[in-house]
């Protein structure tokens, strides 16, 4: 069984349907890139994989022992976030929230799941750092060791290196690609830019206004030569 499959699923808002018939099949360990214009639904389907809104038609299962909460989420940068006061440390911790149950503190384990996804991120010096000082690209790594804590499963990111230099890019490309392949964790990225999608996806998800595609990587650059459908 598929970690996460979407059969004909629709999303959209009220009544106005955004985006239909998409399709896809994402096992342990895959690294799919989310791709299509502004607008055509990317936020929005990411939203209805973690449950935060409702699909309009079809559905999404998961399977593999995922259930839904364990999902990591890096949502799409607002201003609003980066002006948000509090340590790294603090940012980072409050990524084990879900795991606290009835329990009204953090204890030794979520502090070490911290500590870990910090060097992880490699973060670690920047810790005692108030969270709004940070350059965009190292707040970047913030959320997403703080997202790493949420999960040891799968991790959604909405277009993670959006606004950062070429460098931080592929800084930040390089430490997503080594929690995949290190610690088997499935990857599901909204992105633009269709170079590393070809570098580093297993599979892409093409949101488009006329039909939505699933295929390979290899599919995608073999049968139409690595551009949009
Ligand atoms: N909360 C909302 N209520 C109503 N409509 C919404 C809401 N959020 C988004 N929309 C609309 O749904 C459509 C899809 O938005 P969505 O954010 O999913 O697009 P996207 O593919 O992520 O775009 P981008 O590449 O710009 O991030 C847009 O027309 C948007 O205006
Ligand atoms: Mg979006």
């Amino acid at each position: 069984m598929a970690q996460i499959k979407g059969v004909d699923v629709s999303v959209g808002y009220e009544k106005r349907i955004v985006a239909d018939n998409i399709n896809f099949e994402i096992n342990e360990g895959d690294y799919l890139y989310i791709v299509g214009e502004n607008g055509s639904g990317k936020s929005t389907l990411m939203k209805c994989i973690l449950g935060l809104e409702k699909v309009m038609g079809g559905s999404i299962v998961y399977g593999d022992n995922l259930k839904q909460k364990e999902i990591g989420y890096l949502p799409q940068q607002t201003f609003i976030q980066r002006d948000f006061p509090a340590t790294v440390y603090e940012i980072v911790l409050s990524g084990c929230l879900n795991g606290l149950g009835w329990r009204p503190f953090f204890g030794k384990k979520e502090k070490n799941m911290a500590m870990e996804a910090m060097r992880k991120l490699e973060i670690t010096d920047l810790a005692k750092r108030s969270y709004p000082e940070l350059s965009g690209g190292q707040q970047q790594r913030v959320l997403l060791a703080r997202a790493l804590c949420a999960t040891g499963k799968a991790l959604l990111l909405d277009e993670p290196v959006a606004g950062l230099d070429p460098y931080a890019q592929e800084q930040l490309y390089a430490l997503i690609y080594k929690i995949n392949k290190e610690e088997k964790i499935t990857i599901i990225m909204v992105s633009h830019d269709l170079e590393a999608a070809k570098k580093y996806a297993t599979h892409i998800l093409h949101i488009g206004k006329e039909k939505c595609v699933f295929c390979t990587k290899h599919e995608f650059i073999k049968e139409n030569g690595g551009c949009l459908f």
